[in-house]
């Protein structure tokens, strides 16, 4: 069948002793402070931190850290990133789900050399959003990623935080990734480039055998009984949660990718492909102080089947609101598409050896797969082979169809569709704002290595 001929992900089992889950409390990566309004420095640098208890980890962080830290910024609001890379390879930084100029927007091949620096600037003009920001290296996104090189990025604007939603200590962002450890301490990718068969092996992709939220493997975090606004990112490199609460209550989807649903949809699951992002509001006032909660994944077996917990410890005066309107969401209109694309993510040959492509093609920057116009709206019609985060650069989509069927509710915005296997999902987008390069690619970080990416020029 296709999938026994299709490379799957492999599961790297870690040598270290691995603690007990929940046993370490959930950290909040700190907030980053900048060097004057707007502008920020991030550097990037080889530290130690530690994971797992008594054991120190080498990581490649943005300030060392890992999560990055926080940036916080405003809709319409300039924001200046000033990268430096102190490491020994070069880097790429990319604004996932930005609506970023072309010069700003980390091309694979726009390198920053090691003891280089440069300015990314970011706008902004777009809606209040969970984003979030990585290393994009053409080749080397897993590794660098894996080692540590990704932070969240949030855009907050007036007409979101005149909702009443849960804020300040009751709004936190969870960056949700699996890792594995050597014995001593260590995080070793395998599947590094130019290394022959061994990139090979993990082509499928990498999975840990270690969840992490915010860098912690499987914290715990005490609430009280209030309502939590909990933005959900899934930055692993090739895994796909299924998420849910062990009491079965209901989670309270707010937010997408893009932002603000129209409507708050109450959710017993929450799926999450890599990179996508949701929010969810958590009411804990319907549970008693002494409960523990678990965040569970669904789609993972034994210590994978566990993310975090929440354990309820107090009262407090909770005045936030989950309002039965969110945001207006027009529905883009198919008839008014100037034209329609085929992208089909599929394996295949390239070089002799095997590879993850893009209508037949192995990435390559000096290909450009698609025009569109600038204002145009365009259905791209995404096909696959087996399952494929799709991410797309630039804009935000909404999901026409899947096999066909117009998916259920509202429409909603977002940068990142899983392409199930065998599926056909066709979205919608229109390029607004900026001409120039971009990318889509596939977001499982091993198969964007091995070239599932492709450019398309907005001219
Ligand atoms: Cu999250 Cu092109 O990346
Ligand atoms: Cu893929």
């Amino acid at each position: 069948s296709l999938l026994s001929r299709t490379p799957q992900p492999q599961l790297l089992t870690s040598g270290a002793p691995l603690p007990q889950p929940f046993a370490v409390p959930l950290p909040v990566p700190a907030l980053a402070k900048p060097s004057s309004p707007g502008h920020y420095d991030l550097v990037e640098q080889a530290a130690e931190v530690e994971i797992l208890p008594g054991l120190r980890t080498p990581i490649w962080g943005y300030g060392g850290q890992f999560p990055g830290p926080t940036i916080e910024a405003r809709s319409g609001e300039t924001t200046v990133v000033r990268l430096s890379n102190g490491l020994t390879q070069p880097t790429v930084l990319h604004l996932h789900g930005g609506h970023t100029p072309p010069e700003s927007d980390g091309y694979p091949t726009d390198l920053v050399q090691p003891g280089a620096r440069r300015d990314y600037t970011f706008p902004l003009r777009q809606r209040a959003a969970t984003l979030w920001y990585h290393d994009h290296r053409m080749d080397y996104t897993g590794p660098q990623v894996w080692r540590g090189l990704a932070g969240f990025f949030l855009v907050r604007d007036p007409a979101e935080e005149a909702l009443g939603l849960p804020a300040g200590e009751r709004d936190i962002p969870l960056m949700i990734c699996d890792r594995s450890f050597a014995e001593d301490g260590s995080m070793p990718y395998p599947g590094l480039p130019g290394k022959p068969g061994v990139r090979e092996a993990y082509m499928g992709g990498v999975l840990g055998d270690v969840i992490l939220v915010n860098g912690a493997p499987w914290p715990q975090l005490r609430v009280a009984r209030a309502r939590y606004r909990l933005r959900l990112l899934n930055a692993s490199n090739a895994r796909t949660y299924e998420l849910a609460l062990s009491s079965g209550g209901p989670m309270v989807r707010i937010a997408s990718d893009g932002g603000l649903l129209a409507a708050p949809i109450a959710a017993k699951q929450v799926r999450l492909a890599p990179a996508e992002r949701a929010e969810v509001i958590v009411d804990f006032g319907a549970y008693r102080i002494g409960d523990q909660i678990e965040l569970r994944n669904l789609a993972g077996e034994g210590p994978q089947a566990k993310v975090m917990r929440f354990v309820v410890d107090r009262d407090e005066a909770d005045d936030s609101t989950i309002p039965r309107v969110l945001s207006e969401v027009a529905r883009l209109d198919p008839s008014k598409a100037a034209v329609t694309r085929d992208f089909d993510f599929n394996s295949g040959t390239m070089h002799g050896g095997g590879g993850w492509l893009i209508n037949g093609n192995p990435f390559d920057p000096k290909r450009i797969e698609a025009r569109p116009k600038l204002g145009d709206i365009e259905i791209w019609r995404l096909t696959s082979d087996v399952a494929h985060p799709v991410h797309l650069h630039l804009a935000q989509f909404q999901v026409l169809s899947v096999n066909g069927e117009r998916p259920a509710g509202p429409p909603e915005w977002k940068d990142t569709v899983e392409l199930r296997d065998a599926q056909t999902v066709e979205i919608i987008t229109r390029f607004t704002g900026y001409r120039g390069r971009y990318v889509v690619h596939c977001h499982n970080l091993e198969h964007e290595d091995m070239a599932m990416m492709a450019t398309f020029e907005v001219v």
